[in-house]
């Protein structure tokens, strides 16, 4: 059989870090689940499609022109990374995340990226929807403030401006979405181990994983 690991948790947690290191150290392949919304988000924008019409975001993200190639995120070929991490395009995949045929489209693309030795993978339903049967399932958060702190210092080291009461508004806004929503809301699976990253080091969040799955 081969390896799941599942990393679930809500917005600017680092779970996505941590997924990938945790993927390049066991040569597992790595999905950023929520690069899919994002890309399906910034599809319909491109193709004047509007991020409310249900059905036919959900035709676009069923024919989604997406690749994955080192490390990197491509839409019809075309380097798309800045694009897609955008503020915008981020809203734009929260809105359309809510909407199930969308979901039902992405379903079986995500499942398509189970492949041998195995898979790390990150989003909010990893463990409950997509891979319900995964190998090890993480619930990896950390407290708002904390993630609000992180979320500051990565747009600072990029050169953009920042403000951080703005961020930790829109993280309260965010998670307020994320476990409201009727579809996939974001929470600890029962069988998810949790992993609190507040006073964690990336390195020691992924240590604890590892740990985990050689349990
Ligand atoms: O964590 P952050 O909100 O910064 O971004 P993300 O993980 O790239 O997810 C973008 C959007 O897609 C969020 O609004 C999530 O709620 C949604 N998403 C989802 O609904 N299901 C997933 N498996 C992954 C992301």
């Amino acid at each position: 059989t081969i390896a799941v690991i599942t990393i679930d948790g809500p917005s600017a947690s680092g779970k996505g870090t941590v997924a990938a290191r945790v993927a390049r150290l066991l040569g597992f392949a790595y999905l950023d689940s929520g690069a899919l919304y994002r890309l399906t988000a910034l599809h319909a924008k491109r193709s004047s499609v509007s991020w409310n019409d249900e059905e036919a975001v959900a035709a676009l993200a069923r024919a989604l022109p997406a690749e994955f190639r080192d490390d990197a995120v491509f839409l019809a070929g075309e380097f798309v990374e800045a694009e897609i991490r955008s503020e915008e395009i981020g809203m734009g995949a929260s809105a359309i995340a809510a909407l199930p045929a969308v979901r039902a489209a992405l379903l079986e693309r995500q499942r398509a990226y189970r492949q041998a030795p195995g898979l790390v993978t990150d989003g909010r339903d990893m463990g409950s929807v997509v891979f319900p049967d995964a190998t090890l399932k993480v619930f990896l958060t950390a407290g708002a403030d904390v993630r609000a702190d992180r979320r500051y210092k990565q747009l600072i080291s990029k050169g953009d401006s920042a403000n951080l009461p703005r961020i930790l508004q829109d993280i309260h806004e965010r998670d307020a979405r994320d476990a409201a929503r009727t579809v996939a809301p974001l929470r600890q699976e029962p069988d998810a181990r949790l992993l609190d990253t507040s006073d964690m080091t990336v390195e020691q969040a992924v240590e604890s994983v590892l740990a985990w799955y050689r349990e």
